[in-house]
């Protein structure tokens, strides 16, 4: 008896942890965001249901390259409730992603999301690190329509690894997934963090931080 009570306290508590780690359930068929309230609520305030239109669910778009002309040789191509309101409260977003020829997307989390990410045309060598202490990496190279899950919080990144330009279409299991792009949130923080906490923290001399700082 005791024994069936841990059980189903254990039970209940691992489902209460889930709600937590995602995204609240809708309380409504939907609650499309209303990009002109000031309110400040946890992800955006419902337009009246009254004047939502098919416009409100769709967006435009995708069918168009990224210009990937930058150092990275990539362009992110976002569709998350800042382009497409009706996603607000959904718990879910997609981005298109375009590669030059060995372009990367850096390595980077999203801390709100799991992506699942397929090719569409081309070939990618794709990636995440799990967490302390194996920081194992797990990767694969993928090629036109085969699909990779990046599990939400770990470090991920891609690289185009063919002779053409690449194209991915990517889900995530957020309305607004957030990116931390490891090198400028470490690099390129304003203000900066201190030289010393870097040289100690990455092993090296602190005119190597100075070098790295100066290009994010
Ligand atoms: C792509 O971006 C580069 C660098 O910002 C810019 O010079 C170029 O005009 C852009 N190309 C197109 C087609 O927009
Ligand atoms: C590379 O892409 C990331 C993510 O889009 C961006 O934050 C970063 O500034 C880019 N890095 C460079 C050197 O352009």
């Amino acid at each position: 008896m005791a024994n069936n009570i841990l059980l189903l306290s254990l039970v209940a508590l691992s489902f209460g942890l889930l709600a937590y780690a995602f995204e609240p359930s809708p309380l409504q068929d939907f609650c499309v965001a209303d990009t002109t309230s000031s309110a400040r609520v946890n992800g955006q305030v419902c337009k009246n249901p009254n004047s939502v239109g098919a416009n409100d669910f769709s967006f435009s778009g995708l069918h168009l390259p990224g210009n990937t002309s930058n150092p990275n040789g990539s362009r992110v191509t976002p569709v998350s409730v800042i382009q497409l309101a009706g996603l607000n409260t959904l718990g879910i977003s997609m981005v298109r992603i375009d590669y030059a020829p060995w372009g990367i997307n850096p390595p980077h989390t999203h801390p709100r999301a799991t992506e699942i990410l397929t090719v569409i045309e081309g070939s990618l060598e794709v990636g995440f690190v799990t967490s302390n202490p194996d920081n194992r990496l797990i990767t694969k190279t993928l090629q036109k329509g085969d699909v990779f899950v990046f599990p939400i919080g770990l470090v991920h990144f891609q690289r185009n690894v063919g002779t053409v330009n690449a194209i991915a279409i990517a889900a995530l299991s957020s309305q607004n997934p957030g990116v931390i792009t490891i090198a400028n949130a470490v690099f390129g923080s304003k203000p900066d963090v201190s030289g010393d906490v870097l040289a100690k923290a990455f092993q090296v001399d602190k005119s190597v931080v100075g070098q790295l700082q100066a290009k994010f």
